[in-house]
């Protein structure tokens, strides 16, 4: 095979990134972000190169760094770098040394605005750096409840781009769908037809993981703590059950919590042999590594990202990707065609950010004109038509005109 060239794919990506085309006409024109600060965490591939990009055409000088240590690309990182006025500070596989001196790099600059995905920058900015900035963006799950459970202490405004609809909705659910079962195939090269899957956790993450997996012919268990959750998951025609029972059976397992110690030592104990361990959540603390590790005889790497770990009792147990977000750590992350969609609610709200003028602190919501909008340019970009209602709908509904 070639050596990948990241500069390549960047383009690619971009090629197929209509709404960030049409977004880079209009910000380029408008230069919104002229003279100022953007630093980005988030994971360094070509896509996110693309949001980078868009982001300095509107003006920015952007500063870059990586969201997780396995998730970054190196030779994206590297074209990344060669552009004008965008910094790039990571690298694939670093220590966590390295990996918070490179968050503490893209602050330096002292930015005005930031682009956090889990939360990363916004704790430096508080606890480490305490800093008031004109406020930023979450993009995870996990990202926004670190922000809720601060809420109150706050030192500057940020928005919850993962709970707009146009994130949420599509990128939690088809693009980790998508990717989590493109990363396990790709690093095990096992089949998925016919066999056992355990889905934890049947969130928006988790929905996409077990549709995906039903795609692909597996009989899917979903493990809950929602009881309404579980009661969806078994109307939409999957079995659910305690963890520690539906391992038993099962031949992968894929946790999408945002929770510690999903697959604990105790359920470790009940795996079934040669079990596919892997993680979608944000932090690589859903399988309890400790403990398995604690259990092992021995550990070996069998292929890339895929380590073994044989039990005193004989029982060959496997993890991917140390346990961190496996569509990233394994794979390209999301569909370029979803990340577009993500992007775009981005750059928007960076843009509300800076018209509003100084916000009080806060956790605020995409406004949701703009995941309107978002959402009519894909429909316009995929060719798809809907209705508009007349006024006479309108007056029926009780709307204003
Ligand atoms: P969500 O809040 O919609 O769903 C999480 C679900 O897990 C909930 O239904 C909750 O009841 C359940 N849960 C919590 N603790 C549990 C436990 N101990 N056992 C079983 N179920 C449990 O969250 P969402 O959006 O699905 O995100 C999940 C995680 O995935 C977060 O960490 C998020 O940041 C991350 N994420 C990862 C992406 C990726 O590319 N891999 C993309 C988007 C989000």
């Amino acid at each position: 095979m070639e050596k990948s060239d990241g500069r390549a794919k960047i383009e690619w990506a971009s090629a197929h990134m209509p709404l960030r085309s049409q977004l880079k006409e209009e910000l380029a024109a408008e230069q919104p972000f002229r003279g100022m600060r953007i630093a980005m965490s988030i994971h360094l591939e070509a896509k996110t190169a693309c949001l980078a990009i868009l982001l300095r055409d509107a003006g920015a000088e952007v500063w870059v760094t990586g969201s997780n240590p396995l998730s970054t690309q190196d030779d994206v990182a590297e074209a990344l770098a060669e552009e004008d006025r965008i910094f790039v500070r990571a690298r694939h596989g670093v220590s966590d040394a390295e990996y918070s001196e490179h968050l503490h790099a893209v602050l330096a600059p002292e930015p005005e605005m930031i682009l956090d995905d889990g939360g990363d920058l916004v704790e430096i900015l508080h606890k480490e750096a305490p800093r008031e900035i004109l406020g930023g963006c979450e993009e995870t799950t996990t990202g926004v409840a670190r922000l809720r459970a601060h809420a109150e202490t706050l030192r500057f405004p940020m928005f919850a781009v993962n709970d707009a609809r146009m994130k949420y909705l599509f990128d939690n659910r088809y693009g980790t769908g998508q990717s989590t079962w493109d990363a396990i195939l790709r690093s095990t090269n096992l089949l998925i037809a016919g066999k056992d899957v355990l889905v934890a956790g049947y969130g928006w993450c988790g929905r996409g993981i077990a549709m995906r997996a039903r795609g692909l012919g597996a009989r899917v268990t979903v493990t809950e703590i929602d009881p309404i959750r579980a009661i969806e998951a078994l109307m939409d025609g999957f079995a659910v059950a305690p963890v520690c029972e539906a391992i038993r059976i099962a031949d992968f397992v894929v946790t999408a919590t945002g929770c510690e110690d999903v697959v604990s030592e105790e359920a470790l104990r009940e795996a079934k042999d040669g079990v596919v361990l892997s993680n979608a959540g944000h932090f690589n603390v859903e399988v309890n590594l400790e403990a398995l590790r604690r259990m092992a005889r021995s550990e070996r790497t069998v292929r890339g990202g895929v380590v073994e770990y044989a039990l005193e009792d004989g029982r060959l147990l496997y993890v991917l990707g140390e346990g961190r977000l496996v569509n990233l750590a394994l794979g390209d992350g999301h569909p370029v065609e979803i990340m577009d969609i993500s992007f775009a609610v981005q750059a928007l709200t960076l843009r509300h950010l800076v018209r509003s003028g100084p916000l009080a602190p806060g956790l605020y919501p995409v406004p949701p004109e703009i995941d309107e909008r978002v959402a009519r340019m894909k429909l316009e970009t995929l060719g798809v038509g809907i209705d508009t209602l007349t006024d006479a709908q309108r007056a029926y509904l009780g709307l204003e005109r």
